[in-house]
Order: structure tokens, then sequence, then C-alpha cells
């Protein structure tokens, strides 16, 4: 069984509530119908139920009664969010006036909804930037205990075997945090780590990748990388990571005997975590264009609920995909 197929059997076996903020998107709609009919997760659309009735008709979808459709503009619990909004926000200089406003905007909605329990995790950006859909998740939502940084991980299903966990890397941060400072590096690692191990389901080896190996070059990007890998590895003493190490150091056996020798990972690391997100970002689009991999993700890590983030040129496939994943995401933090 693959690791989809995987994925859709956990799933199943624990149905989620997974709210989607752009329900009149039409792409979203094909999904959410797909995700009904195979019983995947129970679907929240939030949107006008005039404009969803409407186009489900003419686009011939069936299962999308099945779903939960919320009019942001009117429904019973929106004074609730209205104070729930108030009171997260208070220090920020949130009024009733601009919470009762915020809350009809369903990227607010959602975020609401997962934070009072009336949701187990969000998929949004079909139609949004990934700034407009991170926002209100970080200020709503926020990270879990103890991690200091979102961040967002590609499962990289390449073509080379002989990498990796048989062809599969994850790729950390390529999405959220333009310049990590060593304590933000060290908390993607360990969120990258965790993503690792609970979605794959394998030991995680975690490199912290470089343009330097060991010492081999000098420079205060390279110390960064060094004192993120310090912090990970007090932060938890048994996890197999290593750095700084440069990219063929990290994934290619003998070029990691020879920059990093005795190193425990060198060599045969999974999890690639980038030093900025320029890196992570432009190194998984180029491993995914020229390399042929496919790129599953972002996956975001180191929220308290789950929330993704599409790029708006995403398919059908992508946003059932998506779900899935963050069925299992909800799951796992269960
Ligand atoms: N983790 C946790 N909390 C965060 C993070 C983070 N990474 N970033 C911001 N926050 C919190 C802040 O502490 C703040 O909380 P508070 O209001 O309770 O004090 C709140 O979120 C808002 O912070 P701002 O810094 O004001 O938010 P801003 O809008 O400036 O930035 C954002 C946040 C949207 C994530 C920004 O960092 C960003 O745009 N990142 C790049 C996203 C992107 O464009 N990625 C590339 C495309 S994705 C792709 O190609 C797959």
């Amino acid at each position: 069984m693959n690791l989809i197929d995987k994925m859709i059997q956990r799933a199943k076996a624990n149905k989620q509530r997974i709210v989607l903020p752009e329900g009149t998107e039409e792409r979203t709609l094909r999904a959410a119908d797909k995700l009904l009919n195979d019983e995947i997760a129970n679907i929240v659309l939030i949107g006008d139920p005039n404009i969803i009735k409407d186009k489900t008709q003419q686009m011939g979808l069936t299962n999308i009664n099945k779903a939960e459709i919320v009019n942001p503009k009117e429904h019973s619990k929106k004074a609730i969010y209205i104070d729930l909004l108030v009171e997260l926000r208070k220090n920020k200089g949130m009024t009733i006036e601009k919470a009762s406003e915020l809350v009809e905007d369903p990227l607010y909605l959602s975020c609401l909804m997962i934070k009072n329990g009336d949701a187990d995790g969000e998929i949004a950006g079909a139609q949004n930037t990934t700034g407009d859909v991170l926002r209100p998740a970080l200020q709503i939502i926020k990270t879990l205990p103890g991690v200091k940084v979102v961040s967002g991980a590609f499962i990289m299903y390449t073509q080379t075997p002989q990498y990796g966990e048989d062809g599969i890397l994850l790729f950390a941060d390529c999405a959220v945090v333009p310049n990590p400072n060593a304590e933000e590096l060290a908390s993607i690692a360990l969120s990258s780590a965790k993503t690792m191990q609970s979605l794959i389901g394998v030991e995680p080896k975690v490199a912290m990748l470089s343009f330097s190996t060991k010492g081999s070059a000098q420079h205060d990007m390279v110390d960064k990388v060094k004192e993120a890998t310090a912090i990970a590895k007090k932060m938890n003493p048994q996890l197999m990571i290593d750095g700084e190490l440069q990219a063929d150091a990290a994934i290619v056996p003998e070029v990691g005997k020879s920059k990093a020798p005795g190193s425990s990972i060198a060599g045969n690391a999974n999890v690639l975590v980038f030093p900025t997100l320029e890196s992570g970002n432009i190194s998984y689009k180029l491993v995914q264009r020229l390399g042929n991999a496919q790129a599953i993700g972002p996956v975001l890590q180191g929220m308290a609920a789950p929330v993704n983030d599409l790029s708006r040129g995403c398919s059908v496939d992508d946003i059932y995909n998506i779900v899935i994943i963050t069925a299992n995401q909800a799951i796992g933090l269960k």
C-alpha cells in the first residue's frame, strides 16, 4: 500500500471535520464532492448557500448536499465567534466592531471554527495568497506549545530511490519564514522531523543544509546553521540530526563519508532543512521541474491545528490530496 493509500485508510477510519473557506470556488467544489463521495472527511464549505447550490447543480455534483454549508454573513454561532476573536486579540486592539467585520471573512471564520472546536483543519489558497491564508491562522490558532515558528514542508517523491527514504525526502522550510534566526531554524528542524515521523512513518535523519560542510567555509550564514544544529540537538538529544552539511554531503553516501566522516546521518539524510526560505523554495521547485519529482505540500507544521495552503494554480487532485494530509495531521495531533 503506498503512502497516500495508507493516509486515506487512516482518514476514513477516523473522519475529521475539514473546513474549506473558498466554498464557492469550482476546483474546491469538485474536490469536496469527490471527498464526500469517497467518505474521506466531513466537509464544511463556507460560502453563500445559494451560489453553492447553483454552481453544484450546473456542475452536476451530487454529493455536496452531504457537506455542512456555513453562510459567513449569517449563521447561529456568529456572536460566539465575535466574542472569541475579541478575547483572543484584545491585547492587539481588537474591538467588537472590527471583530464583527472579520468574522464575515471566510479565512478568519474558518480559523475561529477550529479554535472553538467546530472543525479540525482548514485548507485554502486556491483563490487567496499564502500570506492571507496564514495570517489569521497565525493570529488565532497559533503554534503548538514549545514551537517557535510555523513552517512549510514539501514531501518530495523523487525519481531517485538511491536517495532519502527510497526516493522520498522532506524539504523545509519552503513556504513561510523568510530568514529564520538560529532558534527558529532549530524549531523548523524539530517540526520537520515530527512531520517525517508522523506523516511518512519513517525515522527522520535531519540534515541542516549550508554551502559549507563541517567548517569548509566561514561565514555568518554558516555560523547560524551550526548554532541551529546545536540548539536542536539540545532540545531533542535523541534526534538523528547533523550540520552544517552541503546538499551532496547530506544525501550521497560516498560524499558524506569523505566530507563529514563520523557523521551519523551524512549521506543518508531524508529530511533537508534549508537555511532560508529562498533556498528552500527555489530548491523544491527545481527538483520538481528539472528532476520530475512530485512535490506534495506545503504541509504546514508547528500550528496547534492543521491549516494548509494551496497554490492558486492548484488542481482538483491537489486539493483532494491536501485534505487527506490535513485529516491525517489532525488525527496525529489528537
Ligand atoms: N510562525 C508563528 N507565528 C508567526 C509566524 C510564523 N512563521 N509569522 C508570523 N507569526 C505571527 C506573529 O507573531 C504575529 O502574531 P501576533 O499578531 O499575535 O503578534 C502574527 O503572526 C502576524 O505577524 P506579522 O509578522 O505581522 O505577519 P505578516 O503578515 O507580516 O507575515 C507571513 C506572516 C504571512 C507568514 C509572512 O511571513 C509571509 O508572507 N511569508 C512568506 C509566505 C510566502 O509568500 N511564501 C512563498 C510562497 S508559498 C509556495 O511557494 C509554496
